[in-house]
């Protein structure tokens, strides 16, 4: 963000603070705890959720596309000289198998621990509602699909023995899946039969819905064994994830420049919003198998509640990750 702007921006949010305060997370000590952070790029949530983490002691990997080395220098000064030894940057494209791979295969050689995942990084492409056809990936999927719901749970399958044996060793292993309230826009029934109308918003919910069905489904299997999952809407946030979504529409990038300082207003700081990610990746009083929103239980929407669903998905995934490893 502009120096200018960006102060603009964090008076305002300050303000905003004193009157409409969230919850939030409680502190604990993470000396020892290793964390993988994706989408920590500057002003955003992951950003804020790594800066915080790194502040409580943690040792925290942190990832974007490209340019993960500069985004931890960027955090090294942030967090100052007694926290900045313990961040890393990796560069990790979800959309790219082959990106996943190399990053899993990296943090197995060179970090080799790991006790915390918070799958973060995601996209909200199209907020206009202007595609009227799904953008596809080079390998032929839907782009929220491809990003947020394949790449996230290729990721988290191959990082998976080390949570695996974080739990063994520590019984306090977690993966934290940042979804959205959106998620309650997903239908099982498009898992298997897409709908005969794009829209990109549907598209969204919908890889979120299957995140959470992931989720579940991995909470249901692996929870007696020391690994936790949970899922967590952030709540409205001031961040890139509007920039990116409205890009290439000047007269509306042109208002929302102006209008900054109202959204800023608006919605929670990025500090705000991750405080329930936060509170799901660290808190000892987070249950897992839950989905939480204001560092809370919330209710999710019904169509979780058919487990068949997510056993197909579970199966269809599992051989389409295993198709793809190294
Ligand atoms: N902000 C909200 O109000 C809100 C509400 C509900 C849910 N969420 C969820 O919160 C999460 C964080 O969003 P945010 O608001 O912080 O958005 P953001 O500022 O746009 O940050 C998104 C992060 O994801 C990364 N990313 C984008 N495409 C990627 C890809 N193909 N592979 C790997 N990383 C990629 C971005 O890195 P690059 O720098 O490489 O682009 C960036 O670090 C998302 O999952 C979003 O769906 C946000």
């Amino acid at each position: 963000m502009e120096k200018g702007r960006g102060m603009v921006i964090r008076r305002v949010q300050a303000v905003r603070r004193r009157f409409f305060g969230k919850p939030v997370a409680p502190r604990r000590d993470l000396r020892g705890r290793k964390l993988v952070v994706t989408g920590a790029s500057e002003d955003s949530l992951g950003h804020a959720t790594a800066r915080i983490l790194l502040e409580w002691g943690a040792e925290v990997t942190v990832t974007r596309r490209r340019g993960a080395e500069s985004l931890a220098e960027t955090l090294r000064s942030e967090v100052g000289r007694a926290n900045a030894a313990r961040v890393t940057g990796r560069d990790l494209d979800l959309s790219s198998a082959e990106s996943v791979e190399a990053f899993a295969s990296w943090y197995h050689a060179e970090r080799g621990e790991l006790d915390v995942l918070v799958n973060n990084a995601g996209i909200h492409l199209d907020l206009l509602s202007r595609w009227k056809e799904p953008r596809r990936t080079e390998d032929g999927f839907e782009l929220h699909w491809r990003t947020n719901y394949l790449g996230t749970t290729h990721l988290t399958r191959r990082l998976l023995p080390l949570l695996e044996e974080s739990a063994r060793r520590t019984h306090d292993a977690r993966v934290v899946m940042v979804v959205s309230k959106l998620h309650e826009r997903g239908r099982n029934r498009a898992f298997f039969e897409p709908p005969a109308r794009y829209s990109s918003w549907d598209a969204y919910g919908q890889s979120k819905l299957g995140l959470m069905h992931f989720a579940m489904e991995l909470h249901r299997r692996s929870a007696g064994g020391g690994l936790a999952t949970h899922c967590l809407h952030p709540g409205e946030v001031f961040t890139n994830v509007a920039s990116a979504g409205l890009a290439g529409n000047s007269v509306v990038e042109g208002a929302r420049n102006l209008l900054a300082p109202l959204e800023a207003f608006a919605l929670m700081s990025p500090v705000e919003g991750a405080q329930t990610s936060i509170f799901c990746a660290t808190a000892t009083e987070a249950e897992g198998g839950h989905y939480y929103r204001d560092c809370s239980i919330a209710r999710a929407s019904r169509e979780l509640a058919d487990t068949s669903v997510a056993a197909r998905l579970w199966d269809e995934n599992q051989a389409w990750v295993e198709s793809h490893a190294r």
